[in-house]
């Protein structure tokens, strides 16, 4: 099921590009469509974008597009300090709702300091311009993810089944995931279990060794912008500019990785780490046999 998303722009986001433009930069609100719609195409998602002045047409058209939206991307503008009834509106069509703001509201007058859609919003992006849509939409494709990974991870009749899925979802989901992989301990080596991208060398990753050897030592997540200036990285392909490796636990012991490659240069930030320790969560109950 293709997800939907409403894009709302609250007062005065018209004025872009004209408006203070050394606060909210050059760039028109047709030019951030453009880019939220090229953003939305590439994570094959549909998209309605608003832009109202109007406090009650943002409200009828969230009320409208209720039903037919997975989840929202809003930039309410000056609403989101006083609005209360923008705030109940979001509250009541209950889908998963991201606030953005382009410039950093935090840093600016202290009636802006006020949120009152906060509450009502699982996630907030700030002072990053058109970047905070993108990553709105986003988070909210992996939002999807976390959710298609946790059925999976109910109905699927055996682990391989499950894993071979879960790597499917992922790299289908995420055009910038260019191998995904997953690797399970076994003694002293890591496993290739299953993975979906370029054939790799590394099938068995001694402890210690490598990007995914050092996650198993340390313990925890490694994201690495740039492989080439990591030493420990082991190559699986020259193409391959940027890495993330997410442990997979059974209560506090590690019994396996998500390892995903990219072709583009420092793509993996936060999201995606705690989009993936979502996935691997679940994998680690069905690893340990409690999802079933
Ligand atoms: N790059 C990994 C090895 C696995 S391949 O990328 C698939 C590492 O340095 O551990």
């Amino acid at each position: 099921m293709i997800e939907k998303y409403l894009i709302v722009h609250g007062p005065n986001m018209n004025l872009l590009g004209e408006r203070e433009t050394e606060i909210y930069g050059s760039m028109t609100l047709d030019q951030l469509n453009e880019k939220i719609k090229h953003c939305a195409k590439e994570l094959k998602v549909e998209l309605k974008c608003f832009q109202s002045n109007h406090e009650g047409e943002i409200l009828d058209f969230l009320h409208e597009n209720r039903n037919w939206a997975n989840g929202i991307v809003i930039n309410p503008a000056a609403l989101t300090h006083y609005s209360y009834s923008l705030r109940d509106a979001l509250s009541a069509i209950q889908l998963p709702t991201v606030e953005v703001h382009l410039s950093n509201v935090l840093e600016r007058e202290p009636f802006r300091h006020i949120s009152v859609v906060e509450t009502v919003c699982c996630k907030r992006y700030i002072g990053m311009g058109a970047i905070g849509y993108l990553r709105g939409i986003e988070y909210l494709v992996g939002q999807g993810t976390v959710k298609q990974i946790g059925q999976c991870a109910t109905s699927a009749k055996t682990v391989d089944t499950c894993l071979r899925q879960v790597v499917q979802l992922l790299k289908a989901r995420q055009p910038k995931y260019t191998w995904v992989g997953i690797y399970l301990l076994e003694e002293n080596e890591l496993v290739l279990h299953n993975f979906l991208g370029r054939p790799t060398p590394h099938a068995r990753i001694p402890l210690g060794t490598g990007i995914c050897g050092a996650a198993v030592t340390e313990g925890k997540s490694i994201l690495i912008p740039d492989v080439k200036a990591d030493p420990r990285y082991l190559a699986c392909s020259i193409e391959t500019k940027s890495e993330i490796v997410v442990p997979i636990f059974t209560g506090n012991t590690i019994i396996g990785e998500i390892d995903i490659d990219s072709d583009l240069a420092d793509v993996f930030h936060e999201d995606d780490q705690s989009m993936l320790v979502a996935c691997a969560s679940m994998l680690g109950d069905v690893l340990s046999g409690g999802a079933h």
